[in-house]
């Protein structure tokens, strides 16, 4: 097959959503359409119930690193599907953020009786920043959710997109009959599973038909109402628009009653795009070029001590990735080849010899990659869009044991490599300010300090309330700064200087104060969170 073909049938995305939505039972289903799994319950919920370090570790250790849910790789109908894991506790949140960046869409779920939360608000904001395609599945319509016009409202006025249905719900919860879908003008009755025989799909193409009534009984007239009402406000759907993240398709179902999902499936891989062009530092990169490029998005390491092994997944951007190739390490100005790259058909894992743009793989490591990193058949680049945000909780590490100094410096600075934690060091001195999204990374950062580093520490917390990146034209005024500031002064790993803003007040104040710097929320300086 030639590598647009290759190209032409790839989907990689990512399933989003505020925990609880139900984003692992969609998740499921998909996979149990894509023939990748054969039962339902064979996808473990990645879910931290607790705040508990302990409770995160053993999670991680039955997954283990040998356990496909990083990126689960299915066909269907002719279509390869690259579906990338997300995890579902907050804490991680940073984690899905990079992930997003190594998808070319994503189908956001969203609780019919909850509407937008925070976790929705805040993965949004990222899909915002790089105009990521969105489809969202409103799920749960079993249960007795809100109004759906409601719900539709709310998603624009706070995701700040619009949106478009393109199926709609017939009464919900108990009463709930099923969804219409618009696009084809064809009825789809519920049943839950318990109830379901078999999945037929009723052609209604007009409303006045009184079979109508027949199928839905005493909701049918609200059903005319309400699509005679859609179809006056909304145009045509434009796949243009939603390629280009500016529309959100909606749909309706229940992903437990596994309703819903198929269309939604379908409908997924007939309008979603194809791996898309990336920007690197020096130029656009297409992923029909002939040359291998990719970027590390994720490292995973392996937190069972007898196999230290791990492994840095990757996004191919153009070209075909072969096995027992030498690649051009950018940063590191070092070829390396690969053995045993990894790919993750069917819930198992396996070696690959060819990749294409799209594609996610794994690679073995020991330690030669941090997140970020560009891998080239020779050409000195590096991908853009893998930004840091600001973290939101601050401590500073203190050494329990000072005979491990060397330790404790090695393995804070792989465990941040992995992006578990950011990094931030204090001149003069070896002050080090850990930052992260959520508390459990700290615990995480502790366990894994002593268990694998053999190293002992503590953390102190700080009360800073942002990092800031700091640039400016104006040497003189930055070098100010930076004097005046110095006890919030900090660098990050690439030596980049970051102010810790104490609070939001004083952020404001410093801002105003000096014109002449800029402060960015993200460490790629493109766009504010
Ligand atoms: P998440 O990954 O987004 O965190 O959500 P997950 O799929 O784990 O779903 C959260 C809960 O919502 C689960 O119940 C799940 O069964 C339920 N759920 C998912 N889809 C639907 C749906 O369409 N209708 C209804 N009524 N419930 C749904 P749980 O009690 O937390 O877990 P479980 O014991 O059912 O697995």
């Amino acid at each position: 097959m030639s590598i647009q073909n290759e190209i032409q049938r790839r989907k990689t995305f990512a399933i989003i959503s505020h925990p609880d939505a139900g984003k692992t039972t969609l998740t499921e289903k998909l996979l149990l359409f894509g023939g990748a799994i054969q039962t339902a319950g064979a996808v473990k919920s990645n879910k931290i119930t607790k705040t508990a370090a302990s409770d995160f570790m053993e999670i991680e250790r039955q997954r283990g690193i040998s356990v496909a849910t990083s990126v689960m790789v299915f066909e269907y109908n002719g279509m390869l599907v690259n579906l990338l894991d997300t995890p579902g506790h907050k804490d991680f949140a940073e984690d899905t953020y990079r992930t997003l960046t190594a998808v070319d869409s994503v189908i956001l779920v969203i609780d019919s009786s909850k509407g937008v939360e925070p976790q929705t608000r805040r993965l949004m904001e990222v899909c915002r920043m790089r105009d990521t395609p969105v489809i969202v599945f409103i799920n749960k319509m079993d249960l007795e959710g809100r109004d759906a016009f409601d719900l539709l409202d709310e998603l624009e006025t706070e995701l700040n997109i619009k949106v478009q249905p393109l199926s709609w719900p017939i009464s919900k919860g108990y009463s709930f009959k099923g969804v219409y879908k618009l696009y084809d003008k064809t009825l789809n009755l519920f049943e839950s599973l318990k109830t379901k025989i078999n999945d037929e799909v009723i052609s209604i193409q007009d409303l006045n038909d009184p079979q109508l009534d027949q199928w839905v009984g005493e909701y049918a007239e609200q059903l005319r109402e309400d699509v005679d009402l859609i179809e006056n406000v909304y145009d045509p759907f434009s796949i243009d628009a939603y390629r280009a993240g500016k529309l959100a398709p909606v749909f309706f179902g229940s992903a437990m009653n596994n309703f819903g999902v198929k269309e939604l499936l379908d409908k997924f891989l007939e309008i979603a795009p194809i791996p898309q062009h990336r920007e690197s530092n020096i130029r656009v990169v297409e992923p029909d070029e002939k040359k291998f490029s990719g970027f590390v998005f994720k490292i995973h390491a392996n937190i069972d001590p007898r196999h230290r092994d791990r492994i840095a997944f990757l996004r191919v951007c153009s070209g075909t990735f072969e096995r027992n190739t030498f690649y051009r390490h950018v940063r590191l100005s070092k070829d390396f080849k690969f053995p045993n790259p990894v790919t993750f058909m069917a819930s198992a894992k396996s070696t690959i010899d060819e990749a294409y743009a799209g594609d996610v793989i794994g690679l073995y490591d020991t330690g030669n990659f941090k997140i970020g990193d560009t891998l080239t058949e020779g050409e000195n680049m590096m991908f853009k869009g893998i930004p840091n945000f600001s973290p939101e909780i601050f401590k500073e590490l203190i050494n329990r044991d000072p005979m491990k100094t060397k330790q404790l410096e090695k393995g804070i600075r792989q465990l941040t490599e992995e992006g578990v934690a950011q990094l931030f060091l204090q001149e003069p001195g070896t002050r080090k300010i850990v930052g992260t999204v959520g508390e459990l990374q700290f615990e995480v950062i502790k366990y894994r300090l002593e268990h694998e580093y053999g190293a002992k520490c503590d953390f102190e917390t700080k009360s800073f309330y942002k990092a800031c990146w700091i640039t400016s034209t104006d040497d003189a005024k930055l070098h100010e700064f930076k004097r005046i500031k110095g006890q919030n002064m900090v660098k990050d790993k690439e030596d980049n200087d970051v102010f810790l803003a104490p609070s939001k007040f004083m952020l404001e104040m410093e801002q105003k104060n000096y014109p002449e710097l800029t402060f960015h929320f993200t460490s790629e300086f493109k766009v504010a969170l």
